[in-house]
């Protein structure tokens, strides 16, 4: 009541001293908060090697995106806006750019400092050293980044954000620059032989006001055929324009100190399509429970082994000298694998898991990497591609929709949903409690009847 009150009063003096203005006030829409960016696509240099970090937590293999594609956002760093490049990563939360003194600058192989950019931190009157504070990322396979964390302020299409802490590589060593947009918990700086934890970047979005909670939404496209439309990442909202059907909701079972530090959720179960469009049965591959990390830093995607040999065998047909299988592509197009998380099952057509074989335009071969652990699994850009990914750091949920069918002609006006307290209008999963019963030693299993 009080504050209607007040309200109400205010509203009146307005009306008298100021009337247009404040109609003009009301009636004009808020200012929605986000930040869109373009993402483009390219072929990661040789020094763009992959990137999944090892932990004792879970040990993962490596996937290396060496002759592969990344995703890359262009910034502008500093007082005088210094242009440097850096891949998109829900895979880590390191933010870092080559310095000026990067040591490997001479060996693109290294650090490919033509491609990316350098930052030299002596040239921004806005560059603030964080004095003691140490970028030590490493990355398995003798991959990793070294150097000092500083903040400045940066430039991003337009919109500048202040103070925002990043590392500046002196010696970094088949990486490329990134942007982690992941947890905290897996911060790669250091401050007084300790982890340094800072606000990570989309909480920075959400601390300078530019986005309301740290959350943001991606749509991958497969730049080889659709050059008409941008990759992008969006902070602070989702465009429904991106994905068909609805967005489903589902837990990242994220705690600190249990479960995962990483962004994901949790995958069931793994089936096929066959026959043909007017006559399509789906039939179970594998199922199960099982974590799976959401990882853009990542080209390629894992799948539990005895899942990719039923389905390279099955599928494909034949396989290599170098174990790799390839089948006609004419063939593998009328089978669409579909990926169940907590009980919501998404399209991914058999054809966006391949590439051509040896040169030959007839024959495919199965891009998935057989996860021999098992109890980790990745899914990177040749999966995220066929679904629109929407991620709430703040209460700790992904959401899910279908980019399979989408428009690629509706994407030119874009249609955003500002993400206020959660993801809005996105029903859970329908097994959505579930995720809280996760498990990291449970995998998926073939099932029965298939070897
Ligand atoms: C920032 O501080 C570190 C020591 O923490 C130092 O090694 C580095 O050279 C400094 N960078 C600049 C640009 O002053
Ligand atoms: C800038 O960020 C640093 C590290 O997060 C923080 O300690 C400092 O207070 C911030 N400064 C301003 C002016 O916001
Ligand atoms: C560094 O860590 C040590 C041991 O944990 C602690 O005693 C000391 O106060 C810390 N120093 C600073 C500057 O934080
Ligand atoms: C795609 O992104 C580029 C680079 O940001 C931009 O110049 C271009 O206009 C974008 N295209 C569309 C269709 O939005
Ligand atoms: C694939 O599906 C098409 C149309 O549904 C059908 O005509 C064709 O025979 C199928 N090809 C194979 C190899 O099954
Ligand atoms: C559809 O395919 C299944 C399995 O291949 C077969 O048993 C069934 O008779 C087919 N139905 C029609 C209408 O063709
Ligand atoms: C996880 O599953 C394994 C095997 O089923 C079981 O031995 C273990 O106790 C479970 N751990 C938790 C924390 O539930």
């Amino acid at each position: 009541m009080k504050f209607v009150t007040a309200f109400s009063l205010f509203l009146a003096i307005q009306s008298v001293s100021s009337l247009p203005i404040a109609l003009q006030n009301s009636e004009s829409e808020p200012v929605k908060k986000f930040l869109r960016l373009n993402t483009y696509k390219a072929a990661a240099s040789s020094s763009a090697k992959r990137l999944v970090r090892r932990q004792n937590e879970d040990a993962t293999q490596t996937l290396d995106n060496t002759d592969d594609q990344a995703y890359y956002i262009d910034l502008e760093i500093g007082s005088n806006k210094q242009k440097v490049t850096a891949q998109l990563d829900t895979g880590s939360s390191d933010f870092f750019v080559f310095g000026s003194t990067e040591a490997n600058c001479g060996d693109a192989s290294k650090a490919d400092c033509s491609t990316y950019g350098k930052f030299d931190a002596s040239s921004s009157t806005t560059f603030k050293n964080l004095t003691g504070v140490t970028l030590d990322a490493s990355y398995g396979s003798g991959a990793g980044a070294e150097g000092y964390v500083g903040s400045d302020d940066i430039d991003l299409d337009g919109t500048i954000v202040s103070n925002v802490t990043f590392g500046v590589t002196t010696s970094a060593d088949t990486v490329a620059p990134l942007i982690g947009v992941g947890y905290q918990s897996l911060s790669s700086m250091r401050y007084n032989n300790s982890q340094y934890k800072n606000d990570g970047f989309p909480f920075a979005l959400a601390d300078a006001g530019v986005i309301n909670i740290p959350s943001y939404s991606i749509s991958l496209m497969d730049h080889d055929e659709t050059d008409e439309v941008n990759s992008t990442v969006t902070f602070g909202a989702y465009d429904t324009t991106r994905f068909v059907g609805s967005l489903y909701k589902m837990p990242i079972p994220h705690q600190e100190g249990k479960s995962t530090n990483r962004i994901g959720t949790i995958l069931n179960g793994i089936s096929i399509t066959s026959g043909d469009s007017s006559n399509e049965t789906l039939k179970w591959i594998a199922k199960g429970s099982q974590f799976v990390q959401l990882d853009t830093g990542s080209s390629l995607s894992n799948m539990p082994v005895d899942a990719y040999d039923y389905i390279g065998k099955t599928y494909f047909g034949s396989q290599d000298s170098s174990s790799t299988y390839h089948g006609s592509c004419d063939s593998i197009k009328n089978h669409t694998l579909y990926f169940n998380f907590l009980g919501m099952a998404y399209p991914v057509p058999l054809t966006t898991l391949t590439s051509t074989y040896n040169g030959d335009d007839s024959q495919c071969q199965f891009d998935a990497v057989p996860s021999y652990s098992g109890t980790m699994c990745i899914l990177g850009d040749n999966f995220l591609k066929n679904v629109y990914l929407v991620v709430d750091l703040k209460n700790n949920e992904v959401a899910l929709g279908s980019s399979v069918g989408v428009d690629n002609a509706a994407t030119a006006s874009p249609n955003f949903v500002e993400i206020i307290g959660s993801i809005p209008n996105a029903v859970n999963a329908p097994n959505f409690d579930s995720a809280w019963t996760y498990n990291n030693t449970d995998t998926l299993s073939l099932v029965d009847g298939l070897n």
